[in-house]
């Protein structure tokens, strides 16, 4: 029986698997953020000549990318990234996504949709029916916070402040349980991003992942929407 985090680390490996062989000696990686991704780094650090460098996305990623020997680029430097890997607190299995447990959403998403393909690696855990479970991650202006959070109880969820939390952009992240996004995460992600003070949400729907390499005990499962 495999531990959580070993089956995070098969999923790791299934991601270099997918992206090594389509790496070019000038192509540049967009890299997530969180514990998943941390092995995704560790397996990329024995294969640093096979590509030019990474564009992550948080403070985090790019202190172990460095201590690897990768090179990090600014996103402004980058115009194309063939993949961006990351992993997710929920995944539904039209792709859809929940990020933001580890606070790097906002940048997530950034890196995200410069990328050619966003290729999501989890443990089964994080597979679910219906996105909700998971508080939403809701990065917002500090100056916002109590504005935001009256709006977001009219829309019937919970928002609670990640205490003691800055994220990379100096900004605050609200914590938010109890909503019910009825199969339509896209318009909730929208509505949410709307919200004056907002940043970002951790709603990844209006553009989810494209591919997911879910690890189980059984072994990896892959989950691709048909075009
Ligand atoms: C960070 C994220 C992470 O991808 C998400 O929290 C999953 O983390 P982990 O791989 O540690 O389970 O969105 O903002």
């Amino acid at each position: 029986m495999m531990t959580q985090d070993q089956l995070k680390q098969q999923a790791a490996q299934a991601a270099l698997d997918v992206v090594l062989p389509q790496l070019q000696p000038d192509s540049v990686l967009g890299v997530g953020t969180g514990s998943t991704v941390d092995h995704f780094i560790d397996l990329l650090a024995t294969h640093r000549d096979a590509f030019r460098a990474a564009v992550s996305s948080s403070e985090r990623s790019t202190q172990r990318l460095q201590a690897a020997g990768i090179q990090v680029l600014d996103l402004n430097q980058v115009s194309t990234l063939p993949f961006y890997v990351d992993g997710a607190d929920e995944v539904d299995h039209q792709l859809n996504l929940i990020k933001g447990g580890g606070g790097a959403l906002t940048r997530e998403k950034i890196v995200a949709s410069v990328a050619d393909r966003f290729v999501c690696i989890v443990d089964e855990s994080k597979l679910v029916e219906a996105l909700g479970r998971f508080p939403l991650p809701i990065e917002i202006i500090p100056l916002a916070r109590e504005a935001v959070a009256r709006e977001i109880r009219q829309l019937g969820g919970r928002p609670q402040l990640r205490e003691g939390f800055i994220t990379d952009n100096g900004n605050q992240i609200l914590d938010v349980a109890g909503l019910a996004y009825d199969n339509r995460p896209a318009e909730f992600e929208a509505l949410i991003n709307n919200i004056p003070g907002v940043v970002t949400c951790g709603l990844f729907a209006i553009a989810g992942a494209h591919l997911a390499l879910v690890a189980g005990q059984e072994g990896i499962a892959r989950l691709e929407l048909q075009d």
